[in-house]
């Protein structure tokens, strides 16, 4: 038997080192049911990830829904201008308070209220009302109006979940005590990213697209483009691809593309003739274009083990587009669908059990980091 076949009882831990044999992760981390579940755990608990753009929801009471794993929560706008976020659930017996609200389609309320029996919040959270039925006892025979001391807004208020921004960009973090602050997270991304007018570029498209494969099937395609040649011939038109370079740090890479043409960019989002995508573990992308000025997103949010949804957002500098962004964004439409069927394509594979391990190339770095992050936090 060769070594790629020898099962998945007989492989190993990403190595450190990319020039040792086990350097990518085990095809059963794609492909297991178990790992989803420790991976909304160890990974989507633990780590910050994107919940949406503050545009979005510029006035007070403005709000949008965002799903991590089998967590909702609530971002909305509070009193004093501050974005915060909520658990979607209600303190009184759990009910889901509002309905999915993408960022895209924001609602706007004066409180939270929960439909079941109307407990209603302020937007910080606390308990602001609850219907008298819960502050009179005189339906309980067995007790006096005295008897209810009535509920502290306070304590009987809802779940907050941590945030923290970098620009207009807004994170959650579920952990109790996150074991990164955002900032250690991102590194150098968040000084990038803040030195450039983001907020100013309005929200023009979004495209929502569930993929028939595992979320780090597709964070993997990403961060990669040696399969851009044989797979995406509409987009590479104008970049030297010989002439990328790829750029690795501690929770997110970089692929720096060069163009044979510059833009006319105000932003300044790169150097000259460059385009730079960034891949920010766990899976969210911020991507600077070279040949149009503005900048998009990507949420690439699991559903479960062999699902996922990719979130693509575009920003540009006014949100009625000209001909030559459509088509900017038409081509980069059509790269996404080409990498589904690619990531698709792999998944079955995958999902056939051969293939214990895969093997990484010595310019597969990026995605060597990739895979050994998911390894460090399941091992955490
Ligand atoms: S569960 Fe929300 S008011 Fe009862
Ligand atoms: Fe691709």
């Amino acid at each position: 038997m060769t070594r790629w076949n020898d099962g998945a009882e007989e492989v190993s831990a990403v190595s450190p080192d990319i020039t040792d044999e086990t350097n990518a992760l085990p095809a059963r981390y794609f492909t297991d049911p178990d790992v989803w579940e420790m991976e909304k755990e160890k990974i989507f608990s633990r780590y910050w990830v994107y919940a949406g753009h503050e545009n979005c929801i510029p006035e007070t009471g403005d709000y949008f829904t965002r799903t991590v794993g089998d967590k909702q929560v609530v971002v909305a706008r509070d009193e004093d201008g501050d974005v915060r976020a909520f658990y979607n659930v209600c303190a009184h017996r759990g009910s889901k308070m509002v309905e999915d609200t993408p960022m895209t389609d924001p609602g706007n309320m004066g409180r939270i209220q929960c439909p079941y029996h109307l407990w209603t919040y302020d937007l910080d959270g606390d308990l602001r009302s609850t219907p008298r039925s819960f502050e009179e006892a005189s339906l309980n025979p067995d007790l006096d109006d005295a008897d209810v001391s009535g509920l502290d807004p306070d304590e009987n208020g809802l779940m907050e979940v941590r945030t923290d921004d970098i620009g207009p960009l807004v994170f959650l973090n579920f952990a109790d005590d996150p074991p990164l602050t955002l900032a250690e997270q991102a590194g150098k991304l968040k000084t990038r990213l803040e030195s450039l007018p983001l907020s100013e570029y309005e929200h023009a498209r979004r495209y929502v697209s569930e993929v028939e494969c595992n979320w780090k099937t597709f964070g993997g395609n990403y961060s990669e483009c040696d399969h851009c040649q044989a797979n995406h011939q509409d987009w590479i038109r104008g970049i030297q691809l010989d002439e990328s370079e790829l750029e690795v740090n501690d929770y997110h890479w970089v692929l720096h593309y060069t163009h044979e043409e510059d833009v006319e960019d105000e932003l300044r989002i790169h150097d000259e003739h460059e385009a730079q995508f960034h891949y920010f573990w766990p899976n969210f992308t911020v991507n600077m274009y070279g040949t149009a000025d503005g900048y998009g997103t990507y949420i690439v949010d699991p559903i479960d083990e062999g699902r996922f949804q990719l979130i693509a957002d575009y920003y540009f500098a006014e949100s009625d587009l000209s001909e030559d962004e459509e088509e900017f964004v038409r081509t980069s439409r059509q790269l996404q669908e080409e990498d589904f069927e690619l990531c698709e394509r792999q998944y079955e594979g995958l999902r056939s059990g051969a293939l214990g391990q895969g093997q990484l190339g010595p310019n597969e770095h990026t995605l060597h980091r990739f895979h050994r992050l998911a390894q460090e936090a399941y091992d955490a």
